[in-house]
């Protein structure tokens, strides 16, 4: 098991056999135990428990489940009030969880401010930041910059911020939990940030979650050192200079997206404070949402060779998904070879007019294709529609796929139908990776405590919102009591939006152990979103799922009735047998009709009816 789940936990606490075992007498029954249903009156066990796999099942009733959907049943309670209940019985504190949390993240806070603080002391008086002064002045950052961006100044030595925080009573873990200390190979911890100028990130609140660390002229090691990954620290969700940068966004309606820490300051120095920076990695969906708090739209100021590259703009389209997002993408058109920092600097004016008059992302990478080739060639047309329909297949939009349709059409001079029928056909390329957040190990998921099928299942939905609709209001076919809570709770949710507030805020309706799923899960899918599909798609996908699942249990089901014949069978129970053959006759004509539902549709609808 992972650490993911509180409902993991407590389940590698307590096995099945003593929960059931609290009211129900079980006898064993070769690898699993029977007693009779505690659920209806029955003279003859048909009640299993099955301890490999840590759940029981009736064959009178029906009915099965893990240890909370048992108590569930048992005392009827929600899945709230049984997770309450079985976290008591295994000494596995629910709010203290939550709490410890909270206050861990404080002291890793305290410790990052502290450390802001000095090193911008530091910079400010100590007679070996001189150079750092001097470098800062020369790049033209003003004293009233420095100061309202926190910048400061790490001495080149091994241990002066960590002697420092332990004298203020932070032990190594929080140094090394903060992003500020690396382990030593004498057990011990050392500085992370030595002989660099520290530029500390923030969130939108404007607490302190990383560093980013520049080298100085003729330092070593690469040129920005960036704290890792931390409790605080998700790169992929933040912005450089949010915090400052938030009113602005908000008044002009725009945030303007540069790659660069002195992009930012440079921005904000000039006055242009709608000017945040995605911290050198390539824009993520979780930075778009972020930025999208605060205004409509978001105009990226990249390097032009990097934001004209067709692969990147590919990638960046995915990485928005084929949702709304893509119209909220604008290009700020940058003079070649020169980044927002000099430009801002030298032309203020081009700056102002390129962010003005960014068009929207599409629409660039049209006029890019367009201009990549001779349009007044057959095969420069053909190019041309080739790489345009390349990325319109990703834009989900009907209307918006219908536009860019009309526009291609009058570039190259083809009838719409034609290229709406085209690109019916063009088939979708293969879905980029995206790289795992910094320091999340890959393979050891989050979720790993779910039966993988549940957790693609439960990812599957948390992807994809408009398909909630689809679970129906039958049984839903989870093993895990936590799988199908969350699966339950994000079908009957109100407010279907997915923004990350929205998302927020459904998790705040869960309880610890759903909630604790729930984010494990998203953040999962952060790190690694997979392929977003159309609708039509993802609900194939889901019910191929839920199939998948209901097949696994009426597996499990014929399992554990095989068990009881066997029993029955020894006692000389023929009645008994038979009866049971019979279940698991029905059972394993249900399954025949689940498995054999793509070949024969028809067949199989016409045996249900
Ligand atoms: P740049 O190399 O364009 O740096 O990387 P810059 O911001 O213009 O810095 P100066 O002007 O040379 O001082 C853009 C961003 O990519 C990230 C940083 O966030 C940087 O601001 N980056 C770059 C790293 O994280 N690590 C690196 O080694 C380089
Ligand atoms: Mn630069």
């Amino acid at each position: 098991m992972t650490s993911s789940g509180v409902a993991a936990e407590i389940k590698s606490k307590l096995s099945v056999l003593e929960v059931v075992g609290e009211t129900v007498q079980l006898k064993r029954a070769g690898s699993a135990y029977k007693g009779l249903c505690p659920f209806h009156a029955e003279k003859t066990p048909s009640f299993v428990v099955t301890p490999d796999r840590e759940t029981w099942r009736c064959f009178g009733c029906g009915e099965g489940g893990d240890i909370f959907t048992f108590l569930m049943r048992r005392d009827g309670l929600d899945f709230r009030e049984a997770l309450e209940r079985l976290a008591e019985k295994a000494g596995v504190e629910l709010s203290e969880r939550t709490a410890r949390e909270d206050r861990q993240r404080k002291r890793l806070r305290d410790a990052l401010e502290a450390a802001i603080a000095w090193y911008r002391e530091v910079l400010l008086q100590a007679a070996q930041a001189q150079k750092a002064r001097d470098y800062l002045a020369e790049r033209g950052l003003a004293d009233e910059t420095l100061e309202r961006f926190t910048i400061g100044y790490a001495p080149n030595t091994w241990d002066a911020l960590t002697k420092r925080l332990i004298a203020k009573g932070f032990s190594n873990a929080e140094m090394i939990g903060a992003g500020l200390a690396s382990p030593s190979n004498r057990g011990g911890v050392i500085d992370k940030f030595r002989g660099r100028i520290i530029i500390p990130i923030r969130d939108a609140s404007a607490r302190a979650v990383g560093l980013g660390g520049r080298v100085m002229p003729n330092g070593e090691g690469p040129k920005y050192l960036n704290s890792p990954a931390t409790m605080l620290f998700d790169k992929s969700r933040t912005l450089y200079g949010i915090d400052l940068a938030r009113a602005a966004i908000r008044r002009e309606k725009l945030a303007v997206i540069v790659e660069g820490y002195t992009d930012v300051m440079a921005a904000h120095q000039a006055g242009f404070t709608n000017v945040v920076a995605s911290l050198g990695t390539a824009l993520t969906r979780g930075q778009v949402e972020l930025a999208t708090r605060y205004a409509d739209a978001v105009a990226l100021a990249y390097d032009v060779d990097l934001a004209g590259e067709a692969a990147t703009q590919r990638g960046l389209l995915e990485e928005l998904g084929p949702d709304q997002a893509v119209s909220k993408v604008r290009v700020v058109r940058i003079p070649a070879g020169k980044d927002p920092d000099e430009l801002i600097r030298t032309d203020p004016d081009t700056w102002r007019a390129a962010v003005a008059d960014a068009p929207a992302v599409l629409d660039y990478f049209m006029d890019r294709a367009v201009a990549a080739v001779d349009v007044s060639s057959v095969a420069g047309r053909r190019e041309v529609t080739r790489r345009v329909l390349g990325v319109l297949r990703r834009v989900a939009d009907p209307l918006e796929r219908t536009l860019y349709l009309q526009r291609l059409s009058r570039i190259v001079d083809v009838d719409e139908k034609v290229l709406a029928d085209a690109l019916a056909s063009t088939p979708v390329p293969a879905p980029r990776r995206a790289p795992a957040a910094d320091g999340a190990a890959p393979g050891e998921r989050v979720s790993a405590s779910l039966p993988p099928l549940e957790a693609e299942t439960l990812r599957l939905l948390l992807r994809h919102p408009e398909i909630a609709g689809e679970l129906g209001d039958a049984r839903l076919p989870f093993r895990d009591a936590a799988a199908a809570a969350l699966a339950t709770a994000w079908r009957d949710r109100t407010d279907p939006a997915s923004t990350s507030e929205a998302l927020e805020a459904f998790v705040a309706t869960l309880d610890a152990a759903t909630a604790e799923l729930a984010r494990d899960l998203l953040a999962e899918i952060r790190a690694d979103p997979g392929p977003r599909m159309e609708p039509d798609a993802a609900r194939d996908a889901l019910h191929g799922c839920l199939r998948r699942l209901r097949v696994q249990r009426i597996e499990e089901t014929i399992r554990d009735g095989r068990l009881l014949i066997d029993e029955a069978d020894r006692d000389g129970d023929a009645d008994r047998v038979r009866e049971l053959e019979r279940q698991m006759t029905i059972l394993g004509r249900e399954k025949a009709e689940l498995t054999n539902v793509n070949r024969e549709p028809a067949a199989a609808g016409a045996r249900r009816s």
